[in-house]
């Protein structure tokens, strides 16, 4: 079965469709099908985001798709960025802009408790399905690791000591908010068929 991930990341591209390696569906991504108009998020939560990016793409192509929409919600920040986390230092959606603005806002905090969450949205044969996903953890002193994308080099998940940009992708993957989501959207996909 095909299935459309109504994302233009490409870094999430390849992370999703890695975690779905193991099923029987086909994952395309919206510009391997050719669909490079820009989806508006402007949803209040991130599943409203995620349900807009699927509900449009549903839209416009009459197929099964599923999308996400993610973001970091740290303690001492009121669990902000939260839904604003893409462009949190600004339009730019710069990784390192947004880094930065967090490492500043938590000089001097002690407590850099935060979690990173992601909510899938599903679609298929006209119902919505929805999956949420977090993985507990910390915000680092500084960056550190080259690898992952976004705030990966800022982001220690619980029980480790390294950032989610220093650990291997494989574990990454075994323990991430988003591997969470898509471990609960396979099951629904298997008991579905
Ligand atoms: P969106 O879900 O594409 O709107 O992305 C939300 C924001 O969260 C982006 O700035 C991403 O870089 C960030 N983000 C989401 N998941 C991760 C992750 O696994 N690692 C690092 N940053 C992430």
């Amino acid at each position: 079965m095909k299935l459309i991930f109504a994302t233009h990341n490409e870094h999430k591209l390849k992370e999703v469709k890695q975690l779905l390696s193991t099923t029987p569906f086909e994952i395309q991504g919206l510009s391997e099908i050719g669909y490079h108009t820009e989806i508006i998020e402007d949803g209040i939560t991130m599943a409203e985001n995620a349900s807009i990016k699927s509900r449009t793409v549903h839209k416009a192509l009459n197929a099964h798709v599923f999308s996400d929409d993610s973001g970091l919600e740290i303690e001492a920040l009121d669990m902000r960025p939260g839904v604003h986390t893409a462009r949190f230092a600004g339009p730019q959606k710069d990784a390192h802009d947004n880094m930065d603005k967090v490492l500043r806002l938590l000089q001097n905090e002690r407590n850099r408790k935060a979690r990173f969450k992601a909510v899938f949205s599903l679609i298929i044969e006209n119902k919505e399905h929805s999956f949420e996903g977090i993985v507990n953890g910390s915000i680092a002193e500084e960056k550190q690791g080259l690898d992952g994308f976004g705030y990966d080099p800022i982001f220690i998940p619980e029980g480790y000591t390294d950032t989610f940009a220093q650990l291997p992708a494989s574990v990454k993957n075994e323990i991430s908010h988003r591997a969470n989501a898509v471990r609960q959207l396979c099951k629904f996909l298997e008991t579905y068929k």
